[in-house]
């Protein structure tokens, strides 16, 4: 069900549902005379301990109950004032304890707005879209992004940021691709981590998300992603891995789909055991905004937290959890987890010590947080001749298409930031969620002239091909954007929409010193490619994103983004050439086998069928070129350690990002011939070398044993290369591993 359909549900049941506020409890309760959880010098875990103990069942089951943070649900909040208008979600505090309520803010590029409030939006900066972030392959500038947007959700009065997608890119045609990490776990639980820790840096929590295997919108709320568990383990399961274990969220959203025919708010496989127990898990389990589909089942399957629970069929905790814990179908000790959890991470978190206050928030300073970012995240996928950087000597330049002229393109649903200063284009696309189509007004053309005053600027907005082919004729640079708008609750085509393919081809046979800058969610087909001179792909790049592209076009910037994303080249290469169900039928009961590829996500699976792609992952040009040498691999105790040199054998200065893939020699008994091991992002002067030393996580060299519960390392020769894309590999070495096992709870440490 789409969130729109939702609504309607909503208010019929705002006039039916009578559940305790935190003010009744506190007049119920006498107050806390000495607060011994408030002593900062005491664990998390004996904190939650105390104030659990002091709590009345009311107030616990006020802890596991999300509002909606909209004028929707107003009557509900006690008092009404509390909650943030237009954020994604409130759940009240109790005072009588010194509990702050949690205001929770989306997510992963700033502080959005709903778009279904009539309260007016909040203007932030937003960074660019995260699989842009992960293009970056720099674990700092994610952290960075991450401090950025989490004080500005501080700064707004938010204590619980739902940022942190890592869902693996299992289909290009994802609508949220573009909020995600990628297709590769290290990849993904690396950079979605480091943000998230980011965000964290700031006293609040953050919602690592969507647990899990959320891999297609069609049919979101109802898709059973089919999996088996070495599978999910060794891939998807692997990416949240990583990232818990660097960064501690507070908390973890369950998401909407089924796995394996069970809900995931309802999977006891999920949370209870893979999270709780495997990982050792101590935060709480929030569900998605409609993901919670019933009672008892949920709360013992592990979930800690209804969200918004206007969204879902029928409000499940409050009132309904209440009547359960007193018949007996949920235990005592299950909700005193539940409040336990909660509790633990809000204070391991910092929102007791460090209460939110609104404050001032320097957007300035943060426009450069983002550019950088933005400028990191450009890839460079073709260009021939040295058609860029745009050359000094360039009179006439055509820019074309895609409002260019005044702004960038975003990913629109619940991650939308709206822009500061407004939007550079009115009136696009849906009224409804998960509209509208959002430019922010960072305009690349202007960007461009600013930094060319010798060149003739002309601008043409695209949609006539006939008219663009003659604009462009004769210049000596065109500069065509193109784009594809991808948002939450839709999967979207490999083909660019609104012919903008017949307007690249006419532009091209017109101009062959024609480049192509796309801003797209993922990736797209390219029919055109051999035709046009350049392609660079600059995601959806944020509040200062016009700026970052122009500096990468001028040569400003060295473009050094990396795909983390596979670009095929066509639908018919992928596990699933027609991705399964009907958007049209929301409440169709799919399936969707990801046992198909398994753990073989992306490259992996291309490299398995002998594919050839559009554009690898890893891939991603410079104007500058790189060097690597003295690769060497040692094992030393349980590591392995792979050393190299990287050189820049060009004229200009840039940055680099050496891949170290590592694979079984001869290749049997894992999901694809090789895996990323390891990775650097390096930057140097021309001339100018580095040693570089990268350890590779032994989960990425073991498969795992579902029956044992174990990660394997078989012993043998593995074989161990150095390249600049997962399809561009130089130097290899060979190195032999000793037979190994690692238990399930293996972290890393
Ligand atoms: C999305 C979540 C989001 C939540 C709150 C849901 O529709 O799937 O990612 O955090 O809404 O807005």
């Amino acid at each position: 069900m789409k969130r729109q359909q939702m609504r309607g549900l909503v208010m019929a049941l705002m006039l039916t549902t009578a559940l305790p506020t935190a003010a009744a409890h506190a007049q119920a309760a006498a107050p806390a005379a000495s607060k011994a959880w408030m002593n900062a010098k005491l664990s998390a875990d004996q904190r939650a301990d105390l104030i659990v103990a002091q709590m009345t069942q009311d107030e616990k089951l006020t802890l596991v109950f999300g509002y909606f943070g909209s004028n929707q649900d107003k009557p509900k909040f006690t008092p009404h004032a509390e909650a943030r208008m237009g954020s994604a979600g409130y759940i009240p505090g109790i005072p009588r304890l010194g509990v702050p309520p949690q205001w929770e803010t989306d997510a992963g590029v700033g502080v959005a707005t709903q778009r279904e409030s009539s309260d007016p939006y909040l203007e932030r900066t937003s960074l660019p879209s995260g699989i842009a972030t992960a293009a970056t392959w720099n674990p700092d500038l994610a952290f960075k992004g991450g401090a950025m947007i989490g004080s500005e959700a501080r700064s707004s009065g938010f204590n619980v940021m739902l940022a942190g997608g890592v869902n693996l890119a299992r289909d290009p045609r994802n609508g949220r691709n573009f909020e995600y990490g990628g297709e590769d776990p290290l990849l993904a639980g690396v950079m979605v981590g480091a943000q998230i820790k980011g965000i964290q840096s700031n006293n609040i929590i953050s919602t690592i998300k969507h647990w899990a295997l959320n891999g297609q919108e069609t049919n979101r709320m109802t898709v059973s992603s089919n999996i088996a568990d070495a599978a999910a383990r060794q891939s998807d399961f692997l990416a949240f891995e990583f990232a818990i274990e660097q960064s501690n969220p507070g908390s973890v959203m369950c998401a909407y789909n089924r796995i394996n025919s069970v809900y995931a708010c309802e999977s006891d496989w999920l949370m209870n055991e893979v999270l709780k127990k495997d990982w050792g898990y101590k935060g709480y389990v929030m569900s998605d905004w409609g993901a919670t589909h019933s009672t008892a089942k949920a709360a013992n399957a592990g979930l800690d937290q209804e969200s918004a629970y206007t969204f879902d069929k029928q409000p499940f905790f409050g009132a309904p959890l209440k009547a359960a814990l007193a018949d007996g179908s949920v235990s005592q000790t299950r909700l005193d987890d539940m409040a336990r959890r909660i509790t633990r991470s809000m204070f391991a978190h910092g929102l007791f010590d460090h209460p939110v206050v609104k404050g001032p928030i320097d957007f300035a300073a943060h426009a450069k947080v983002t550019q950088a970012d933005a400028e990191e995240s450009i890839v460079l996928l073709k260009n021939d001749g040295g058609l860029l950087p745009i050359a000094r000597t360039a009179r006439k330049i055509v820019v074309i298409g895609s409002h260019s002229d005044v702004g960038v393109l975003s990913g629109g649903g619940s991650s939308q930031v709206f822009p500061i200063g407004g939007m550079a284009v009115k009136g696009l696309g849906p009224k409804g969620f998960p509209g509208p189509i959002v430019f922010h007004p960072s305009s690349p053309l202007k960007a461009l002239q600013a930094r060319n005053p010798g060149a003739t600027f002309t601008y043409n907005d695209g949609t006539d091909p006939a008219a663009a082919a003659k604009a462009a004729a004769g210049a000596d640079l065109v500069i065509v954007f193109a784009h594809q708008w991808a948002a939450e609750s839709e999967d979207y085509s490999l083909t660019l929409a609104n012919n903008q393919d017949a307007l690249i081809d006419a532009v091209a046979a017109a101009n062959s010193r024609t480049a192509v800058v796309l801003q797209t969610g993922g990736p797209v087909l390219m029919p055109w490619l051999p035709k046009v001179g350049a392609v660079v792909e600059a995601w959806y790049a944020g509040t200062n994103g016009g700026e970052a592209i122009a500096r990468v076009l001028t040569g400003e910037v060295n473009p050094s983004g990396r795909l983390p994303i596979t670009f095929p080249q066509s639908a018919d290469q992928l596990p699933r050439p027609v991705i399964d169900g009907d958007n049209s039928k929301p409440d169709l009961m799919v399936d969707a086998n990801y046992d198909i590829e398994g753990a073989a996500v992306g490259y992996k699976w291309f490299d398995q069928k002998g594919h050839q792609p559009l554009f690898a992952f890893g891939h991603g040009l410079s104007y500058s070129t790189f060097g690597y040498s003295d690769l060497k691999s040692r094992v030393t105790g349980d590591t392995l350690t792979v050393s190299f040199k990287v050189t820049n054998t060009g004229k200009t200065a840039g940055k680099d990002v050496p891949q170290v893939y590592v694979g079984p020699k001869g290749g049997s008994g894992w999901e694809a011939p090789r895996r990323l091991g390891g990775f650097k992002k390096v930057d140097l002067a021309p001339g100018a070398s580095t040693q570089v030393s990268v350890t590779v996580d032994p989960r990425l060299l073991a498969t795992f044993d579902s029956k044992a519960k174990t990660w394997t390392i078989a012993a043998g020769a593995y074989e161990v290369s150095l390249g600049a894309s997962s399809r561009d590999l130089g130097a290899k070495t060979d190195v032999t591993l000793a037979a190994k096992t690692l238990p399930v709870s293996y972290d890393g440490k």
